[in-house]
């Protein structure tokens, strides 16, 4: 049971396919919201041992891995450009970063300086954890992370982020080459202190072309994946809205691909190749549906993924906060209960 999520990261038979969901921790869940009422989510970051209670809080729903309670944005702070997340707005950046001069002052940081509070967490968490749950680590993919800087917050359509990347080119380049080794040397801290798998969120990358992911991101992607999986702990590469980018992501490295809901999981793995482990693919939406539909659908991914070892189920996207609680703790008893046909 403790290492089913690790077994199908390396592709090994499991029991049952393992689950875990991209933001389990949060506020559809009341205990958060308990603590959030006491607390500010950069406050929660910041102290260990709050990370390591919410960290813990949907381990009650019976979910195969654990993820570490932080924020892709937190390495902006120790970079140069603190941040603060404003009720309904999401993350505002206080001075976004537009042109050479802003990006020539962005420091590349030891991660044990500036972000030794995320490391003494993995540590916490790790001691409470340790032969029960796996723990996953993570990082925001530079691109992602960019994003956010240049932008200044959130964006639908990142035009501020493809004039700088069309326009100036080498500045874009060099913000992308800084965030990088940051997300490089983070990374590996996070392994170092007793992260188990870590996954790189590339959440917003949809938003490329394959001839402008493959020019302007590929390489800085591929720097990171490929320094990390030295270190033998498998990585997730996720990313959303990737139906057109799928081959070029994996050729960036990842021992597994995450997929969201865009595309039937068994034709995203047939194009990934089977060498590859996946996660994925429910729409987070279908857990406010009835239950019985997103029972349905859930067994229907796991359908796709034929009983092939390799497959974490998990949502497309992030628990979205009208979720009630129950229904996920029903949807991780779907997926348990579940037996592909002809299984022993
Ligand atoms: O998955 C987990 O349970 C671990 C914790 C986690 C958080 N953020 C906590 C959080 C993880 C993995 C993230 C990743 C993250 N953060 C991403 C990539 C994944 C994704 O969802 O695409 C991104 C883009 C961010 C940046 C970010 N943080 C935004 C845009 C927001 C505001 C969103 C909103 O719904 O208001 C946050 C805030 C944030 N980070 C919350 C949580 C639980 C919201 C809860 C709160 O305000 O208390």
């Amino acid at each position: 049971m403790f290492d089913r999520f690790l077994r199908a990261c390396r592709r090994e038979a499991t029991d049952v396919t393992p689950v875990w969901f991209m933001r389990q921790a949060g506020r559809y869940m009341a205990e958060y919201r308990a603590l959030r009422e006491k607390h500010t989510l950069l406050e929660i970051c910041k102290t260990p041992e709050l990370a390591l209670e919410v960290t813990l809080q949907p381990l009650r729903l019976g979910v195969d891995a654990a993820i570490l309670f932080a924020d892709i944005l937190l390495p902006l702070e120790p970079m140069g450009a603190p941040f603060s997340f404003e009720k309904g707005e999401g993350p505002v950046i206080h001075e976004p970063v537009r042109d050479r001069a802003a990006i020539d002052r962005m420091r590349v940081f030891e991660p044990e300086e500036g972000l030794g509070y995320v490391l003494e967490a993995i540590r916490l968490i790790r001691r409470e954890l340790d032969g029960k749950t796996p723990l996953i680590g993570f990082a925001g993919a530079p691109f992602t992370m960019a994003s956010y800087l240049v932008e200044g917050g959130k964006s639908s359509d990142y035009f501020r982020t493809k004039q700088l990347m069309w326009g100036d080119p080498e500045s874009f380049s060099l913000l992308m080459s800084k965030i990088s080794e940051v997300v490089r040397r983070y990374l590996h801290a996070q392994v170092e202190a007793g992260a188990q798998a870590v996954q790189l969120f590339d959440s917003w990358i949809g938003a490329l072309s394959p001839e402008d992911y493959r020019t302007h991101v590929a390489p800085h992607v591929k720097n990171i994946l490929q320094s990390i999986e030295k270190t033998g702990v498998p990585v997730i590469h996720f990313g959303t809205n990737t139906s057109t980018l799928l081959e070029a992501q994996r050729d960036c490295g990842g021992t597994v691909i995450g997929v969201d809901w865009r595309l039937p999981l068994g034709e995203a793995w047939k194009r990934i190749g089977y060498d590859h482990a996946i996660q994925g693919n429910l729409d987070p939406l279908l857990l406010c549906a009835p239950r019985d539909v997103a029972a349905a659908r859930a067994r229907a991914v796991l359908a796709e993924a034929a009983g092939r070892p390799g497959h974490i189920f998990n949502l497309g996207h992030g628990i979205v906060p009208q979720t009630p609680v129950d229904n996920v703790k029903a949807l991780v008893d779907v997926i348990h209960a579940y037996r592909h046909e002809g299984a022993a």
